[in-house]
Parts: structure tokens; sequence; C-alpha cells
């Protein structure tokens, strides 16, 4: 295989492997789990037309099925749990099929998800088609789908078997779903890598041009800060919390509108500046540091401000963030470019201030 692996720590050890090509995954399944095996695609009708076929073309080996599942976010949840149970019955799934999650943040989560509760957990592959899932979602073993009382509610930490990353498979995806991706992108980063700031900001007229060479270093020097920072801390106990940069402040701000009409991305940027002036007034960022990611969102058409929202129902709506403590908010912070800190003292005045600086 070309391309690079890095490995994951995690009390199931697992692979990530960048720049893998989507033919050549049965040959690695072929040596990990042996040929004959069940396999059961899961994704989305898209990405399904895109490139289940090129999927398939190394799969000759192995009893395949495929289940496919409408797009949206929606679809993360117990009914669709529920269908997804009921068709892989009918298609003789047991415990060793061997799930295969092909596409974006909801298909790894929801496959994912099935696949630790069908008859009491099976394996599975993550196969990131968006950018997002690439250097964010796929990574880290997280799943779960959501529910009427909160988004993710239902999950688990469930290592997958791999992660298989075809950078090629960014070719045909929207660009309002690039700068999801690219968001997260730049919060790795902020918290963990100035080189990689250094690196955006070099070249980001060709990351705009959608150049593919561009991406596949930007990619993968992201998912290795995700690496880095979840086999560290595989359960979130300390140094993933680093992760939440930017989206505790961006949860809010989709959670305001129920999550329509603003996108996760652009939740996150703005939520990333927020963060940064609170960051700012701890003394822990100086206004050049802060300057520096607001021209560099800007500069991809990420938001850094927000229109007419009433600043103290935000700072409630933060009061719901699962990571909070007894009550207490828990936010992110950046230190400087390149490192992140916890904070449990954060007050709702300061919290305030720092909503006033991002609404016009
Ligand atoms: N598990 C984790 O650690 C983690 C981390 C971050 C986000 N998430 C979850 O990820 C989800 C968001 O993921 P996402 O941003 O990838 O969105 P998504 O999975 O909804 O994908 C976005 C859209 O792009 C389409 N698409 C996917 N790949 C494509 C391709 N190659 N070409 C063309 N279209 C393509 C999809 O069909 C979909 O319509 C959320 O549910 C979020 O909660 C999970």
């Amino acid at each position: 295989m070309q391309g690079q692996r890095i490995d994951v720590v995690s009390v199931k050890p697992y692979p990530v492997f960048l720049g893998a090509r989507l033919e050549e995954l049965g040959d690695y399944l072929t040596t990990r789990i042996g040929a004959g095996e069940h396999l059961l695609v899961i994704t989305h009708p898209n990405v399904g037309d895109y490139y289940l076929d090129t999927l398939q073309k190394g799969l000759g080996s192995f009893m395949v099925n495929t289940l496919i599942v409408p797009q949206g976010e929606d679809e993360k949840s117990l009914d669709r749990l529920s269908d997804l149970t009921s068709e892989a019955i009918a298609c003789g799934a047991d415990r060793k099929t061997v799930v295969l999650a092909l596409g974006g943040g909801v298909i790894g989560d929801l496959a994912g998800f099935f696949a630790s509760v069908f008859m009491r957990g099976m394996r599975y592959v993550q196969i990131p088609t968006t950018l997002l899932a690439m250097v964010d979602s796929s990574i880290g073993g997280k799943v779960a789908v959501n529910h009427a009382a909160g988004k993710n509610l239902l999950g688990d930490f469930y290592p997958p078997l791999a992660v298989w990353t075809d950078f090629s498979t960014l070719e045909t995806l929207p660009w309002e779903e690039m700068l999801n991706g690219l968001a997260e992108t730049i919060k790795h980063a902020v918290i963990a890598d100035e080189e990689l700031l250094s690196f955006i900001e070099k070249h980001q007229e060709e990351i705009m041009a959608r150049k593919p060479e561009l991406y596949k270093e930007l990619s993968s020097r992201s998912s290795a800060v995700k690496v880095r920072l979840v086999s560290e801390d595989e359960t979130e106990q300390g140094k993933r919390m680093f992760l939440n940069y930017g989206h505790s402040f961006g949860h809010a701000l989709e959670a305001e509108v129920a999550y329509q009409g603003i996108t996760h991305g652009q939740g996150v940027s703005i939520g990333m500046v927020a963060a940064a002036h609170l960051a700012q007034e701890r003394g822990l960022m100086s206004s050049g540091e802060v300057e520096r990611l607001i021209k560099l969102l800007k500069g991809f058409g990420l938001p850094v401000t927000v229109r007419a929202k009433n600043p103290r129902v935000l700072t409630d709506l933060m009061g719901a963030d699962k990571k909070n403590y007894k009550g207490q908010k828990v936010l992110v912070l950046p230190k400087g470019i390149g490192q992140g800190i916890v904070i449990r003292d954060a007050n709702d005045e300061e919290i305030l201030r720092a909503w006033d600086k991002v609404i016009e």
C-alpha cells in the first residue's frame, strides 16, 4: 500500500491508513480477517453512487451486502439503528460480520454504534469520505446516535479494526462540506500544532483551489494531531478535551437555531474566535495571535462574527454542554498558537464579554 500508516494507542490499538485506495481494502482485509468473511457496507445513496463500485472491485473474495441509509444528521437515530438491525438480520449478518462504514461522520458514528451493539459487538472499518471524517470523526473510536434530548447522547468508545482513508474521495465533496473539515483542521492547528497553522496560511490559495496534493498533506497532518491526542487520552479525561476548542460556543450557536441555518464549521469558526477573545482577556493569547486566527478563518470565507444574537441565551445554552462538570462550564482555550488549556473556572460575565466580541 502507498501512503502512510499511523497507529492509534487504544485498549484495542488500530491503524489509520492515510492515502490508501478504496480498491485495495479487500487485500488488507484478506490478510487481517481472512477471505470469505461476510462484509456489510453501510453508506449513503450519493456516496454509494460515487464509490461503491471502486470499493467492491477489491472485495471479490468476500460475501458483501450493502445497506443504504438516507443522508442527514436525523439518520443518527434509534429508529435507523432498529432498521439496520432488521436489514442486517435479513442479510444473514452475525457477530463475525465486519461492517464497512463508507461515508462522512454521520455514517461513521451510526455504523460504528450499530457495530458496537449488534449481537453485543462486531468489528468495523471506518472509510471516511469527508474531510471532517478523515481528520476527526473516524479517529478516536467515538460512536453515537442522537436522541430527542440531545446530540450524540447514546454512544460508546468503540475502536474500529482500522481507518482506511482514500483522499481521492474528496474530489466530489461539496465546498461547504470541505469547510466543515477545514474548521476542524484549523482547530487542530491552534490547540496542538503551530507548524500546521503556518502550513495552512502558506497554502491557503491552493487549498481553496482544491489541489489534491495539498489535501493529502493537510489531512495527514491534521489526522496526526487527532491520533496523538486520542492516543494520549482515549476516554477524554484530559488532553482529548482540547478537541472541544470552539465547540462549547459553537454548539450554543447551532443549538439556538435547532441546527438549521448554520453549519457545524461556521459554528466552530465563530466559537474558536469567541474562545480566543476569552483567552486574550486572561492573558493566554496576544491580540496579534487572535488577529492571525481571524484572518485565516476569514480567508476561507468562514464567519468570525454573528448578527443579532442574545448573549445571555447563548451563555445559558452553553450550560447544557456534555463536557460541563457539576454545573460548572468547562471550556477549552488556546494558549498562544499550538497549545490548548482546559479551564473549569470560567464565569458567565467573561463568557458574556466573549460573546459580545463576536456578536454584531
Ligand atoms: N465520532 C466523533 O468523534 C465525531 C467527531 C466530529 C463529528 N462527528 C459527527 O460527524 C457528523 C458530521 O460529519 P460530516 O461533516 O462528515 O457530515 P456527513 O456525514 O453528514 O456528510 C456530509 C454530506 O456529504 C456527503 N458526502 C460524504 N462524502 C462525500 C463525498 N466524498 N463526495 C460527495 N458527498 C459526500 C454526505 O452524503 C452528506 O450529505 C456529525 O453527526 C457529528 O456529530 C463525530
